[in-house]
């Protein structure tokens, strides 16, 4: 299945009860393998997850690490773009050239790469990490 069917099909779970805004996000790894998540909203708000932090978490806790492609879907006029925390957290696990799909409903819109969403990044080496 397309990266833009399974981000669909997973934002159809959102839980996303106080915004109504339903976010999903596909990552495919770079041995193939495909993880999603959808936003989860909290009564305590700042407890939310987005969908981005979701499909991640599900990657990480399969044993990878390495992403290759992703792709976030929302019911929005302007394409769905991750916001300042995901794109850290995207970049953890990502090459300055991965590229990131935005899309609507009506499919893909747009594709940036993790470097053009977060340039400057702050990364391991100015922790003196390799
Ligand atoms: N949201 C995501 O899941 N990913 C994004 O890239 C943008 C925002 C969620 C968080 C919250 O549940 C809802 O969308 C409205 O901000």
């Amino acid at each position: 299945m397309s990266l833009f069917k399974e981000a669909l099909s997973v934002r159809d779970r959102a839980y996303a009860k106080y915004s109504g805004f339903k976010v999903g996000c596909a990552i495919r790894s770079t041995d193939g393998s495909v993880f999603v998540g959808c936003n989860v909203e909290n009564v305590a708000f700042p407890e939310g997850t987005c969908a981005e932090a979701g499909a991640i978490a599900a990657m990480i806790a399969a044993g990878k690490h390495e992403i290759k492609e992703v792709l976030v879907v929302a019911d929005s006029p302007k394409p769905v773009s991750p916001c300042g925390g995901c794109r850290q957290k995207l970049a953890e696990f990502s090459k300055p050239g991965v590229p990131v799909t935005l899309a609507n409903l009506e499919g893909p819109q747009k594709t940036m790469t993790v470097k053009e969403l977060l340039p400057g990044a702050f990364d391991a080496e100015h922790m003196g990490h390799e």
